[in-house]
């Protein structure tokens, strides 16, 4: 393995953080279809009288669409390369976003809103790969993370749309503004380069050396190119090697990682904020959602703590730092809910707990689950790996939202924080045994580890060759 120390200069940073914050528009995308539908549902629902299961419909059709979209497109990343799926993805978003703001009946808005899903579901892997293979590896965790950064700045913007289109009743406005964004990636994505690491798989050496050269220094730049020819001189890429004996250690930390980041209960709070709230006490609608707003800004700002901490402290300190937070949270929200504090108290026991539950989240499970899978697989099966993690993060998703208000009535709210808090614990252990530190390293040192036998704690660290 080269470890090549040379450092970036000014010029080359700008280039690849510029192309980064291009392609992690997908990121916003993903943040602004799922957190819209939270405020354009009240005003469906009234348009259509909708049951409230054709309302849980039309909210959870995306998550489906995701998991389908993820699940199905996996080997379309590793055969038509990373740009063109993110191209057509976006394409997908602006035909669904204008499909479902025109929507004349519920079917055709629940088709739309499905096909909405499968962008999400593709673009939600696609965006870290493609950013983790045109990354440097002293930047890979801030550039993937940019994703995250912009997942939730499309969550914060969707509050903010619905709260503006809400005095007209504006759902079709609500839904079809997702359009822009879609439109901005698509033309951005028009000129940005392929991953070279893609382009060295399909045998486009030259290429992918000169991608390489606009981003590195020119040694810097032989060095990762030689890397990354002899860690494809490998056998081909399929399904079948996917399931491996030695790919096995690494899909269980890709799968488990997405589990712990789902159900520790974060999309009840992102997706439920203003019910807790109410539950807690917060009398009005508006003060509801106002918090709810509050805890989108915590999102945002502690995520960019999060990218700006990742690839000086790593991966590890900062799970350990966040899940631990994110366990003390729930605890304390469990507790204000079980001991019915007077209602004034437990209104701020429950706003300070879920703030500081979002920020710990930001800083930690949000960025880091998404980054982890976009470094630990090989590169002839990455897009494969890759979509069946994130298929597993949107089954974890649906089953965890689709089961929330129901876990409420018999759990109560303290039982279901509380249990949250506990799958926060035994994230904890999985951490600390499984999870590699992958901060510096290399993609192809983290394979050759991975095909040396290395456990997974150990893919980051360097061995010579
Ligand atoms: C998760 C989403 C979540 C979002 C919140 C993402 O990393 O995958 O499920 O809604 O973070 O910021």
């Amino acid at each position: 393995m080269n470890n090549s120390t040379a450092t970036m200069d000014s010029g080359h940073r700008l280039f690849v953080v510029f192309i980064s914050f291009i392609a992690a528009l997908a990121g916003l995308l993903f943040g602004y279809d799922t957190g819209v539908i939270s405020g354009a549902i009240l005003f469906i629902e009234k348009q259509f009288t909708l049951t409230s299961g054709q309302a849980e419909t039309v909210v959870s059709v995306v998550l489906i669409g995701a998991l389908v979209g993820a699940i199905t497109s996996g080997r379309l990343a590793d055969r038509f390369g990373r740009k063109k799926v993110l191209l057509t993805t976006a394409l997908i978003f602006a035909f669904g976003a204008l499909g479902s703001a025109f929507a004349r009946s519920v079917p055709t808005l629940v088709a739309y809103r499905f096909i909405i899903g499968l962008a999400i579901g593709v673009a939600s892997y696609t965006a870290p790969l493609y950013l983790s293979e045109i990354s440097p590896k002293k930047m890979r965790g801030a550039l993937v993370s940019l994703n995250q950064l912009m997942i939730t700045v499309g969550i914060l913007v969707s509050y903010f749309v619905d709260y503006g289109f809400s005095s007209i009743e504006g759902w079709r406005w609500m839904l079809g503004i997702g359009i822009v964004p879609a439109l901005i990636l698509f033309s951005g994505m028009l000129f940005l380069p392929e991953s070279p690491r893609w382009l060295v798989l399909r045998g486009f050496v030259d290429k992918a050396r000169s991608t390489l050269m606009h981003s590195r220094h020119e040694k810097e730049a032989e060095a990762e190119l030689e890397d990354i020819k002899q860690s494809v001189a490998t056998e081909k890429g399929s399904w079948r090697m996917l399931f491996k004996r030695w790919m096995l250690p690494v899909l269980f930390v890709g799968i488990g990682i997405n589990f712990f980041q789902q159900f520790t209960g974060i999309n009840t709070i992102i997706y439920y904020a203003p019910t807790i709230f109410k539950l807690a006490g917060f009398q009005s609608n508006a003060t509801a959602i106002l918090a709810t707003v509050g805890v989108g800004v915590v999102n945002v700002a502690l995520t960019v703590v999060s990218i700006l901490l990742i690839d000086r402290v790593g991966r590890r300190p900062l799970l350990f730092l966040g899940l631990i937070g994110m366990i003390v949270s729930l605890t304390a929200l469990g507790i204000a809910f079980h001991f019915h504090l007077h209602t004034h108290t437990l209104k701020w026991v429950a706003m300070a707990s879920m703030l500081l539950y979002i920020a710990c989240f930001a800083i930690s499970l949000g960025p880091i689950a998404w980054l982890v899978i976009a470094e630990i697989f090989p590169l002839r099966v990455r897009g494969l790996s890759m979509s069946l993690a994130t298929a597993s993060n949107w089954t974890f998703n649906w089953a965890v939202s689709a089961t929330f208000l129901t876990l409420l009535k018999v759990l109560h709210p303290s039982g279901t924080f509380w249990m949250f808090a506990l799958l926060g614990f035994l994230g904890l252990i999985f951490i600390y045994w499984f999870m590699p530190e992958t901060k510096g390293s290399s993609l192809e040192q983290i394979e050759f580890n991975l095909k040396v036998g290395k456990s997974t704690r150990e893919l980051g660290i360097p061995v010579k060759s």
